[in-house]
């Protein structure tokens, strides 16, 4: 049977959460985690305002990036289940796990020390309650960010996994190796690892079969990931992923939205996580702010140019 070329599907390009109260998200991402503020932004979607926070590495590199959709003032809540990301890990350098667990608690962040997949984790909660991991990883090579506080040498590098609870795994198995051009490289109890692309940190997909799991909620409510995006290099290869799930009969694979600084289609899995394949602009985030400034004034969406400072004012401005 046909597969999409293991080519199309590079590695993560970022991840999407939906946090609590942004300021306090604003925070824990870039004093606790010490991510870069590359972007502040608004959700394209709907209505009503919500801000879209961007974290990564000094330039905001693909598989650098944490985004999330701080939700607290629309009262909507999260319900964790299945169908969701139910965890995602981030990767920092081995010597470096001994540093983070004392820095998170230190500033009251309970930490848990595991072992998955054969690799060391540090477990811990973002303040809204989603599910963090830092990952161990020897051989990163992409670029921290270097201006932050948290030594260079130390420094997270970007996504490494997300882990997607499913009911049972063999619709997803034949998403991820047939739709998505993945590889399944291992399994550890009720866990399953695929990779894409060239394989390491920032191209695993991991998912842990809880059969007896109720389904999770899929809308904008405060407390879990909403979607993981992955990069394609072009729109090209965009076209060819979007074709190649329609044939498989995943007709509800979405057009190209225009994210401002990417464009994105979406498509439901089988599993119920929301998977994006994203081509960035080639401009990224400098097409509206200088290199010096990334992430500093609030950058608004299409939907809202009109009502700028009327909407910062009422979504809080965000104190550095
Ligand atoms: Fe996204």
């Amino acid at each position: 049977m046909a597969a999409l070329p293991g080519s199309a599907l590079s590695r993560h390009h970022h991840i999407t959460l939906c946090t609590g109260d942004a300021q306090e998200d604003y925070t824990f991402h870039t004093k606790v985690l010490g991510l870069k503020s590359v972007k502040k932004t608004l959700l394209y979607d709907g209505q009503v305002p919500i801000y879209h926070l961007y974290y990564g590495n000094d330039m905001g590199e693909e598989s650098s990036l944490v985004t999330t959709f701080p939700v607290k003032h629309t009262g909507a809540k999260a319900r964790r289940g299945s169908g969701q990301i139910t965890y995602f890990s981030l990767s920092a350098p081995q010597s470096s796990l001994k540093f983070w667990k004392e820095r998170l608690q230190q500033r009251g962040i309970a930490v848990q020390e595991t072992e998955r997949l054969g690799e060391r984790c540090l477990d811990f909660k973002h303040p809204c309650g989603i599910d963090y991991s830092i990952v161990g990883v020897a051989d990163d090579t992409r670029a921290p960010h270097s201006q932050g506080p948290v030594p260079r040498d130390l420094m997270i590098r970007g996504t490494h996994s997300i882990c997607v609870s499913c009911r049972e795994l063999e619709p997803m198995d034949e998403f991820m190796q047939r739709g998505w051009g993945g590889r399944r490289i291992a399994d550890d109890r009720n866990y399953v690892r695929y990779a894409l692309g060239r394989g390491g940190s920032g191209t695993y997909v991991d998912f842990v079969v809880e059969p007896n799991l109720a389904a999770g909620s899929w809308t904008l409510g405060e407390g879990a990931v909403h979607h993981m995006a992955f990069q394609v290099p072009d729109h090209r290869a965009q076209d060819a992923v979007k074709g190649f799930l329609e044939g498989m009969g995943f007709t509800d694979t979405s057009d190209v939205k225009d994210r401002g600084y990417f464009d994105s289609i979406y498509v439901r899995t089988p599993s119920g996580a929301l998977f994006e394949a994203t081509v960035s602009h080639q401009d990224g985030f400098l097409c509206d702010e200088a290199a010096d400034r990334l992430g500093q004034e609030v950058m608004v969406s299409p939907q809202f140019k009109d009502s700028r400072e009327a909407l910062v004012a009422q979504l809080g401005v965000l104190r550095n």
